[in-house]
């Protein structure tokens, strides 16, 4: 079974298929209440026949399954799952919610080791991960200012990512989750 990680991993490499170079993430998780929303700069989604499984740009299979499987699971708890197309400019805006306490609610699973993931197997990705507390959001982590700062004390990408993986984990713990 997929758990929530392993969703917003597929989202991501949707974005990435689609040609985004830049993904901006915010999630927020109060009373059982886990909200996640994804916007990136890639070609866009045509509409919301993307939801039906056998809608895919893949060439290797004819049935794409990753959003179909989301929503299914947001819808699940009670929750859904939205796209919105960026009129203004290029890309795509998904937004998902969950009860986190429904019974059939996927747990979250290693949503901190999925941004570490994220980050090794696109480095030059420009990305951004927000989280919401009270009404005031914050800016938790950022990519691009990581390897910055890395560039100048020469870290390497292996010691980058442990670094993400640890700040997000904390970050995360502070929203109750993980
Ligand atoms: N961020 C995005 N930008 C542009 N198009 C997208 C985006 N996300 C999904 N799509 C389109 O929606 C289709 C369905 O996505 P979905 O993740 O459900 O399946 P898939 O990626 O094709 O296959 P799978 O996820 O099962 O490997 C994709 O093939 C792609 O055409
Ligand atoms: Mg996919």
């Amino acid at each position: 079974m997929k758990d929530i990680a392993d969703h917003l991993f597929d989202i991501f490499e949707n974005s990435v298929n689609a040609g985004a170079s830049e993904v901006i993430v915010r999630i927020a998780n109060t009373e059982n209440h886990f909200f996640c929303s994804i916007t990136d700069n890639g070609t866009g989604i045509s509409g919301p026949e993307v939801l039906d499984p056998f809608v895919t740009s893949r060439k290797t299979r004819r049935v794409g399954l990753g959003l179909p499987l989301l929503k299914k699971a947001a819808e699940d708890t009670g929750g859904y799952l939205k796209i919105k197309k960026r009129e203004e400019m290029r890309g795509t805006t998904l937004q998902f919610e969950m009860d986190t306490s429904h019974i059939d609610a996927k747990p979250f699973g290693d949503l901190a080791q999925t941004f570490a993931d994220i980050f090794f197997a696109w480095p030059e990705m420009v990305f951004k991960l927000y989280i919401s507390t009270g009404g005031s959001e914050e800016l938790v982590l950022d990519f691009q200012r990581l390897r910055l700062e890395a560039e100048e004390g020469l870290v390497d990408l292996l010691k980058l990512r442990k670094h993400i993986y640890e700040v997000a984990r904390e970050e995360l713990k502070k929203i109750d989750i993980g």
